[in-house]
This record gives C-alpha cells, structure tokens and sequence, in this order.
C-alpha cells in the first residue's frame, strides 16, 4: 500500500470509530500489516499520576513489557525528554529493553495533548536502520490527530 492509500484508510479510521481503544488499536493493525519495516506497533501512555508508562493497544507479538519506568529504554527516555526517537542499530544503545532479539529498529513518536506528554507511538522493525524522515511525517501525523481525541 502506498502511503496515498495508507492516509486513505487511516482518515476512514479516524472518520469512523467508537471508541478510542478500538481507533488505536485499529491504527496497529492497519501500520503493521500495510508498512513492511513495521513488525510490532503499540502506544504507550502515562500511567495516571505515576512515573511510568503503560502498554495500550498494540498489535504484533505479545511484550511482557506492560510498564516501563520514566527513564528506562527507548520509551522511557521518550517519555522525559518529550524528543521523537529513532534508533537505527538498537545493539548499539546502552539505554534499551529488549522485546525480542528479532528486532534491529525501533522508531518512538510522542503523543502531546494541550502541549503535555500523554504517551507515544512505539514501532520496531526487523530491519536495521529501517526508519526515514517518511515515517516521522507519517507518525507525527497521526500522533497530532489522536491529540485531540484523547
Ligand atoms: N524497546 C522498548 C520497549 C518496548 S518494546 O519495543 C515493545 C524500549 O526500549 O523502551
């Protein structure tokens, strides 16, 4: 699909949806299955008053990383540092949490609502050095369009 199609299908999900769970979750589905360098996609949010990160909907293989601490791996960091993320090679990042040893990439957008960090977008990829300034377009596209809807 090319991303002319991907948009198209991405203002129909944000045209029709009933919830917000089931907009995110349709969001994972439609990026992992339609973008061949996105293996696992999910969001991330606060976590209430807490300084950690909670798993949201996400589709790819199931993570046991369900809460991540403000500070810890690439997440973690994006949560602090309010800065978009992207790691080309992530063997070579001191500050990372593994999944799966499949994953070479990994790409973090976040989620700002009324100018606060609320969460991100996190996608990993099996392919090393697999996100461009396309997929920062595409992200931060999307991520400013939920804004309004969280
Ligand atoms: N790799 C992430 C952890 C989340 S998984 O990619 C789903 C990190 O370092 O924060």
């Amino acid at each position: 699909m090319n991303i002319k199609e991907l948009n198209t299908q991405l203002n129909s999900l944000f045209e029709h949806f009933n919830t917000s769970d089931e907009l995110l979750q349709s969001i994972c589905e439609l990026l992992r299955t339609e973008v061949a360098h996105y293996d696992w996609v999910g969001f991330y949010f606060k976590n209430g008053a807490k300084e950690e990160l909670i798993l949201g909907p996400y589709s790819g293989a199931p993570t046991d990383h369900t809460i991540i601490p403000f500070g810890k791996g690439i997440c973690g960091q994006v949560a602090v540092s309010n800065e978009n993320f992207i790691v080309p090679d992530v063997s070579a990042q001191d500050n990372y949490i593994a999944c799966s040893i499949t994953v070479k990439s990994e790409i973090v957008i976040p989620i700002f609502k009324a100018g606060e960090n609320i969460g991100q977008i996190d996608i990993d990829s099996h392919t090393l050095n697999a996100f461009t300034d396309s997929d920062v377009q595409l992200l931060e596209g999307i991520c400013k369009r939920l804004s309004s809807i969280l």
